[in-house]
């Protein structure tokens, strides 16, 4: 198992799905079950005012798969719908609460009944598989990260600024690094690669370069 933590716009999805199809592993992004939760939660009319019990609540009945790079609630393809603004922002804010950390490790964990993944997200290398292979931290500039942020939501026609791309990716960062919960941090023999100047074969090489040693 090859696990890829960091923060958003670092460039994790792009290489470990490129990583995953090159060695002929599976792929598991963690960041899109917290997106689905937070699309569900949502659509319950839940917001970060709302308590632990009411919380625990909203989440009975929810059943959230990964099948082939989609992500489905309750048997409903929701890939597209959890790639807005909107999603990035609650999945930062549902995601640091216990009882929506506590949902979700069962179905990573139940992901790694395959032998040979890919996963990747903000604790699978401290949190959810601690003794997974091969540990990574992939990083980059904050200018960076915004620029990539913003070119990829040009791409879909979302309209945002860079400015508001680099605004939200600092809240982003401050909250899913401080939060009391599995925060993001790098752990301890985790290979750290910041790509803020390096482009998505250069990290896939030094990836790979890794994973064989
Ligand atoms: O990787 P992403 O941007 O799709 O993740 C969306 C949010 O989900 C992110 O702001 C923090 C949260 N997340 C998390 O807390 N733990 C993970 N393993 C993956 C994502």
């Amino acid at each position: 198992m090859i696990a890829i933590d960091g923060p958003s716009g670092a460039g994790k999805t792009t290489v470990a799905k490129l990583v995953a199809d090159r060695l002929g592993f599976n792929y598991l992004d963690t960041g899109a079950l917290y997106r689905a939760i937070a699309l569900s939660l949502r659509e319950k009319g839940i917001n970060a005012e709302n308590s632990e019990e009411e919380l625990r609540r909203a989440l009975q009945n929810i059943e959230i798969r990964y099948i082939n790079g989609k992500v489905f609630l309750n048997k409903r393809d929701v890939s597209d719908m959890i790639r807005t603004k909107e999603i990035d922002h609650y999945s930062s804010v549902f995601s640091a609460r216990k009882i929506v950390r506590d949902f979700l490790l069962n179905t990573q964990r139940n992901a790694a009944l395959f032998d040979n993944l890919v996963v990747e997200g903000r604790d699978t290398t401290t949190v959810v598989f601690p003794e997974a292979d091969k540990k990574i931290f992939l990083d980059a500039s904050i200018d960076e990260r915004a620029r990539r942020r913003f070119l990829q939501f040009k791409e879909k026609g979302i309209d945002i600024s860079l400015e508001d791309a680099r605004d939200s990716i600092i809240e982003r960062d401050k909250r899913d690094a401080s939060r009391d919960v599995a925060p993001l941090i790098v752990a301890p023999d985790a290979l750290l690669i910041d790509s803020s100047n390096l482009s998505v074969e250069d990290v896939i090489k030094i990836i790979l370069d890794y994973v064989k040693n």
